[in-house]
């Protein structure tokens, strides 16, 4: 069973069952209940090779970090920081999972466009690599806090490039009206006033131009840019952030890491030295993960729709409440199977717009059967709410035959147990 948007070791046993990392999801639903994350181990070691495999061999001076608000476990961090990868952690509780994690904090890239003053402390304290400094009020705290605990912080700027790049409004962040980065116009004056901080050295430039993205052009315009500034202040770091796309369809074609690599490091091939960091996130997780949930009632409404209903929805998956996203779900039994129905896949949740996919194509399906939602790896977990009281699902992680427990499922008890009257 091999298709683009599936784990690389997805495939069907004698019983005619889906298997991920050699496990049943069918056994793996008696034993872990659903809905259930299931990521793909190799999945995830693949893409973190492949990554410093293609960039290292065009531009040697690579680093690649992942950045965690796609997936942020404990277990998975452990994996990708074994693979030699840093993290682009965005917040406190990005940073403490690293650091529980066990990364190196010098390969750690402080994100955030409005860190408050305990975090930029937690992150000096930590002794991270880089801080990614947005704004000037975040400099001014930044500043305060290396006073105040006596130690350095090296930084990136990140700036806003103008770049407008294809994909859903939502997840653009680089184009000029932008709440992220320091606009190009106002970056002279930001880096005039780090110069003048004691404590605080100017590294690099950053900037990150959005998710999902297929056509590397904009990347291409995006390293330009950030080579000048390179060029023009200096200094000795581009950190092109992450943004490239996947394959959520079977359908969908795969943008190849090497060609991406190959058409980004052209732009500076011969031009400079300096270190390049990227920071994918969705690229590397997202295809390694699958969600798999019990169909419940079907609803049909002649002449008009066909619902399967399962016993997740938004709160596992909001991203097709948010961004009208697109998925693909195979039957767990008979994967392979015409797909020569078209049915709605709805969640449990008191919304109507609570689906998950919208008039897709699948086999048969009947209510208690099971399913599995493909490329559910990045910004799924990571976005889960509590929405209706519903606990967040367990996540596996499966490699060889075996499944090991990631993250618990939640109980009634841990919604409650903030509940402080
Ligand atoms: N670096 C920075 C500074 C970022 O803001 C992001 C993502 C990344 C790296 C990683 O981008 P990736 O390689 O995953 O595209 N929730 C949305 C995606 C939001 C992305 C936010 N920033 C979604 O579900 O599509």
């Amino acid at each position: 069973m091999k298709a683009v948007n599936l784990p690389v070791s997805a495939g069907m046993n004698e019983r005619n069952n889906l298997t991920v990392g050699g496990c049943d999801l069918a056994g793996l639903a008696k034993e872990f209940g659903t809905p259930l994350y299931i990521m793909d181990e190799r999945t995830v070691r693949e893409r973190c090779r492949e990554y410093v495999k293609c960039f290292r061999a065009n531009y040697p001076n690579t680093e690649v970090v992942f950045a965690c608000k796609a997936l942020c476990v404990t277990g998975i961090l452990e994996i990708i920081a074994s693979e030699g990868l840093g993290f682009d952690v965005s917040s406190g509780g990005e940073l403490y999972t690293a650091l529980r994690a066990k990364a190196d904090p010098k390969k750690l890239y402080f994100h955030g466009n409005n860190k408050s003053p305990g975090e930029i402390r937690a992150g000096l304290s930590a002794g991270v690599g880089r801080f990614v400094v947005d704004n000037i009020y975040e400099l001014k705290n930044l500043d305060a806090a290396t006073r105040e605990l006596g130690l350095r912080a090296e930084v990136l700027v990140r700036v806003n490039p103008g770049i407008e790049a294809h994909t859903h409004e939502f997840v653009q962040t680089g184009k000029v009206d932008s709440k992220f980065g320091v606009p190009l116009d106002q970056l002279a004056v930001l880096v005039k006033e780090v110069k003048k901080l004691e404590l605080v050295s100017l590294k690099g430039f950053h900037a990150h131009i959005g998710s999902q993205i297929f056509d590397f052009a904009p990347f291409a315009a995006e390293a330009k840019l950030l080579l000048e500034l390179t060029q023009e202040y200096g200094t000795a770091e581009i950190d092109l952030g992450g943004g490239l796309g996947i394959p959520y369809l079977a359908s969908d074609q795969l943008p190849p890491i090497e060609e991406f690599a190959r058409q980004v490091t052209a732009v500076l091939k011969g031009k400079t030295e300096a270190k390049l960091v990227l920071e994918p996130g969705r690229s590397i997780v997202g295809q390694a993960g699958v969600t798999l949930y019990a169909v419940g009632a079907v609803r049909e409404i002649p002449g008009v729709r066909k619902y399967l209903i399962v016993d997740g929805g938004m709160s596992d998956n909001p991203r097709y409440v948010l961004y009208g996203a697109q998925y693909e779900a195979y039957p767990v039994s008979h994967p392979d199977a015409p797909r020569d129905e078209t049915v709605t896949i709805a969640g449990r949740f008191c919304e109507s717009g609570d689906l998950i996919i919208k008039d897709g194509k699948l086999p048969a399906v009947k209510a208690g059967e099971l399913i599995a939602v493909a490329a559910t790896g990045a910004y799924n977990y990571s976005m889960a709410s509590n929405y209706n009281r519903v606990p967040r699902p367990a996540m596996v992680v499966v490699s060889r035959g075996r499944a090991e427990l990631a993250v618990k499922r939640e109980s009634y008890e841990d919604l409650v147990s903030n509940d402080a009257i």
